[in-house]
């Protein structure tokens, strides 16, 4: 079935130094009312947000803080959809907005077709999907990497764009929008806000093992590695 990929830029959002970005503390899918302890950006997040999410008991804050150097990845390359539903599940919505300027997370927009069986039951997960005019049954790639494939396509087509969000951009999309990150063009940090909505309570909590936590304090990224020389050295720390 064909599916629209597409995004709403709803508002706008005060852009922050990078010495206020990084006092903030990222949220793991909290309530709204718990979100805001992550500083005053996140309070600044929650209160901009529509009456009615705010209100909503089941709104999760997700956020992430990083620093990233510049080349490294906020997360894994490739093209992914959030929150990813069975054919004819709930939509989850997003309200997002990205601080720091180094890693713009790039949209697609357009038609995509979508497999009718085999969508993951996971989180942030594209498997199962299948390609538009370009088969991507066959091959070794993950689901994710199958629609770089798409994506690819469809842009030479002329039947997708892309579209690169901005710092201080208030936007929605859904589980449907597909999107990946983008490497880091110089080093700093970088604060994703998202407010989400539609996700089931079981999966979003108990199944997923989030719940009243401690303190959040990752620090992720998914640099990839490229040269020959570059492989050799990331090599100790992938054991
Ligand atoms: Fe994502």
């Amino acid at each position: 079935m064909i599916r629209e990929s597409r995004l709403e830029v709803v508002g706008s959002f005060p852009i922050y130094p990078q010495a206020e970005l990084r006092r903030e503390a990222s949220q793991p899918r909290v309530s709204a009312a718990e979100g805001r302890e992550g500083g005053p950006i996140h309070r600044a997040f929650v209160e901009a947000l529509p009456p009615g999410w705010q209100a909503d008991p089941e709104v999760e804050i997700f956020s992430r803080l990083l620093w990233l150097k510049e080349g490294w990845y906020p997360l894994s390359p490739h093209y992914h959809f959030d929150w990813a539903q069975s054919p004819g599940g709930p939509q989850v919505e997003t309200l997002m907005v990205l601080l720091g300027d180094n890693s713009l997370t790039e949209f697609v927009l357009g038609p995509l077709e979508h497999s009718a069986t085999g969508h993951s039951a996971t989180g942030h997960s594209a498997t199962g999907h299948s390609a538009t005019g370009h088969s991507a049954t066959g091959h070794s790639a993950t689901g994710r990497q199958r629609w770089d494939s798409v994506v690819a396509a469809g842009l030479r087509s002329g039947a997708l764009r892309t579209w690169a969000l901005e710092p201080g951009k208030l936007i929605r999309f859904d589980n449907r929008t597909l999107h990946r990150a983008r490497p880091a063009t110089r080093t700093g940090w970088r604060l994703l806000i998202r407010a989400i909505r539609g996700l089931e309570r079981a999966r979003s909590r108990g199944q997923a093992g989030f719940g009243k936590r401690a303190p959040f304090a990752t620090c992720r990224n998914s640099y990839v590695p490229e040269t020959d020389h570059a492989r050799a050295r990331y090599e100790p720390y992938r054991q």
